[in-house]
């Protein structure tokens, strides 16, 4: 079956007994706009974390410093500003960094996400990511608001237990799998569209995936090229054709996108809880709220920005509380990516801080564009 090759690296993740850590996840806001939360979801996110924290480690051994376990294979990060425009948004739903027209400096990483990262050609079917950084953003927890995005739409999980179910079932072998598949068909589906093949990173469109709030709202967001793609096709014979069309366009020219919001209207039908259901867009319309600039730059493939792209940290929960992620699937992740942050800066032997502006390799923030390799 296709959908077992994304998901190999799930297999390798062996029962491993939960390590409480001193992140608690009751320190969240409480549950809101249709959520559901238990301290057996509790449980499962520790479960979760201690299967990834064993997969990090091991990979470790053969890679010389450690690396995320989702979304390794970073292309580049890039110098962006993000602009807000909320005329379109009325007034209740003007919150966080959508409150006020002002415009971000912003870094944006861009990642294949298979756990076998460079060993990957960016020619295969992947789950390709987009994460953008505001800097300096106030009432957040560590001064930035990140945007994570993936090329799906909807994500594959609906819950907590879901998300083991398909832990389980690829620890089982190719039987439990396809059981998996026939009692799971609409998780299957969503894992199977997931992968898609890209010419260009900087021409894809890219998709919370998961459900936010806005303020009394849910909402969904994406981020869409200003331009139309070009013709150009995936490259068969460079695994690294994705960097390489990244620098040489931003050699030249400066690249758009058009950020968009996709405020909830149909609360009753939308659930919080199932985000592998899409929303109308009829009846709840995306709404161009930004403007993505990314600048026109050299360096992307410089040691010392590659550097900052492994040591960066994106994280749904470095947002301004009205627009925090919503849903089991994205408290799990309040755990497990500070977590596995702290994890590979500590295998690193480097410190976790946030960038501040376009030069994190000059002045205090310089740590961040190093990384000993062994
Ligand atoms: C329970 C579900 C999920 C788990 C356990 C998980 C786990 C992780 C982990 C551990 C990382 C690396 C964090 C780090 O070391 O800094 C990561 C990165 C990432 N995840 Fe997830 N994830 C989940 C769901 C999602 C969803 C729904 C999206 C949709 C947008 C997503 C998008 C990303 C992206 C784009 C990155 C790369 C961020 C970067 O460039 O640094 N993940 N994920």
């Amino acid at each position: 079956m296709k959908w077992m090759i994304p998901l190999a690296f799930l297999i390798s993740c062996q029962e491993a007994p939960i390590n409480r850590t001193t992140a608690n996840l009751f320190d969240l806001p409480p549950t809101e706009l249709g959520e559901t939360w238990s301290t057996k979801n509790e449980d499962q996110a520790h479960k979760i974390l201690a299967q990834t924290q064993e997969m990090v480690q091991t990979r470790a051994a053969s890679n010389g410093f450690m690396q995320r376990d989702a979304h390794p294979k970073a292309h580049g990060c890039v110098k962006a500003t993000f602009s807000v425009n909320n005329n379109v948004l009325p007034p209740e739903l003007r919150v966080g960094v959508f409150a006020k027209n002002k415009s971000y400096d912003a870094w944006i990483r861009y990642s294949n996400s298979d756990p076998d990262g460079e060993k990957k050609s960016d020619f295969e079917k992947d789950v390709r990511g987009m994460a953008v950084k505001l800097m300096n953003v106030e009432e957040t927890p560590v001064g930035s608001q990140d945007f994570l995005m993936i090329t799906a739409k909807e994500f594959f999980s609906k819950d907590g237990d879901d998300y083991l179910s398909l832990f389980n079932a690829l620890k089982g072998g190719s039987a439990r799998l396809a059981l998996y598949g026939i009692t799971h068909p609409l998780s299957a589906k969503r894992l199977l569209g997931a992968r898609i093949q890209i010419a260009h990173s900087l021409e894809t469109e890219y998709f919370s995936s998961t459900p936010y709030k806005l303020g009394p709202k849910s909402m969904r967001f994406k981020a869409k090229p200003c331009e139309a793609p070009s013709n150009d096709e995936p490259v068969k014979d460079d695994p690294f054709y994705l960097r390489k069309r990244i620098v040489e366009k931003l050699k030249k020219n400066e690249v758009c996108y058009n950020f968009f919001v996709q405020p909830n209207n149909e609360p009753k039908v939308n659930p919080i809880e199932d985000p592998r259901q899409g929303w109308n867009e009829e009846k709840s319309p995306y709404l161009n709220v930004a403007t993505i600039k990314i600048l026109k730059q050299e360096g992307i493939d410089s040691k010392a920005q590659l550097n900052f792209c492994e040591n960066v940290s994106m994280d749904p929960w470095h947002t301004h509380p009205e627009t925090r992620p919503l849903g089991q699937i994205n408290r799990m992740r309040a755990l497990i990516y500070q977590e596995i942050s702290r994890l590979r800066h500590e295998g690193n032997r480097t410190m976790v801080i946030e960038p501040i502006d376009h030069t994190p390799c000059e002045g205090p923030e310089k740590v961040l564009c190093e990384l000993s390799r062994k």
